[in-house]
């Protein structure tokens, strides 16, 4: 069965779905993404994923393509044509096509929207959280607004190939302070020797992610203890144990940093159950 994207309008082959070369996202990184979690062939935390979105474009004053509504249908639309069971869709919504200027085009400019899905292995996806995976830390290099969900993602591209080059999975960006930020594309979060859990505050140096939120759900159902504070990389050394959340990954445990051992360097019981129940806090839609 052949793919099928959905640009600007139409549904088309995947394989020949195209932007004009003037579009400002190709020229200028200027535009926002959401990516969702599909499974059973329904989105994961629809709302909260078009309500950020909408709060990036409107951060970057970029209009809305169409409603929240019908951006849904699009979404739906989407997944269904491609058969998504398990997996996730991606949308993406830019300035629009012009001429190369950096200020902003006339305002009758339409924004640009792209919508992709694509189906993920389950089996792997939960064999990689039995296993956790090592991350490797590294200088935030970013720009000082990355609680917008934007296309311009050069540093995260960069530190997700240095952590592969070094057989790492991911890799965590640590501030001037010596506290880390967050992953290349997830957050970041650890449980201290007392058993609570930490999480950076969602200001302007992280992206405030729905997998993050819901998880605060969990937690306090879990009658977990949570901090929301910066915590830094030596605290992170002597966690009990570590993980990172993002929507198509959940929960995944992280059982190495920088070459050291996490707790007993195995997957830990917290991020396990944390992981286990997510679902039954995202809403399904
Ligand atoms: N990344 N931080 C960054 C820098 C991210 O790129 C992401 C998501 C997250 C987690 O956000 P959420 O829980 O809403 O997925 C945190 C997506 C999945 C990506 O770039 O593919």
């Amino acid at each position: 069965m052949s793919r099928i994207a959905y640009v600007n309008g139409r549904y088309l082959p995947h394989r020949g779905a195209m932007v004009h070369v003037e579009d400002r996202g190709y020229q200028f990184a200027d535009g926002v993404y959401e990516v969702c979690e599909v499974r059973g062939g329904r989105l994961i935390d629809e709302r909260r994923h078009l309500a950020r979105l909408k709060r990036s474009l409107d951060e970057l004053r970029i209009r809305l393509p169409m409603s929240l509504a019908a951006l849904g249908v699009v979404l739906r639309e989407v997944i269904a044509r491609n058969r998504i069971g398990y997996g996730a869709v991606y949308l993406q919504v830019t300035r629009g096509v012009a001429r190369r200027d950096h200020g902003f085009p006339a305002p009758d400019v339409a924004p640009s929207l792209v919508v992709t899905a694509r189906a993920l292995n389950k089996a792997r996806n939960e064999a990689l959280a039995a296993q956790g995976i090592a991350v490797i830390s590294l200088p935030d290099n970013r720009w000082g607004r990355v609680d917008i969900k934007s296309i311009g993602l050069l540093p995260n591209v960069l530190a997700r190939q240095a952590a592969l080059d070094q057989g790492a999975r991911e890799a965590w960006f640590v501030d001037k302070d010596g506290a880390v930020t967050e992953g290349a594309s997830t957050n970041a979060w650890i449980i201290t020797g007392a058993g609570t859990v930490v999480t950076r505050p969602a200001d302007h140096t992280i992206l405030r992610g729905i997998a993050r939120t819901v998880l605060f759900d969990v937690i306090k159902a879990q009658g977990l203890r949570l901090e929301e504070r910066a915590f830094t990389l030596a605290e992170a050394y002597a966690a009990r144990e570590a993980f990172v959340t993002a929507a198509t990954q959940i929960v995944l445990p992280v059982v190495r940093i920088d070459g050291r051992a996490i707790g007993d360097g195995e997957p830990g019981p917290v991020a396990t159950a944390l992981r286990r129940e997510f679902h039954r806090y995202a809403e399904i839609t």
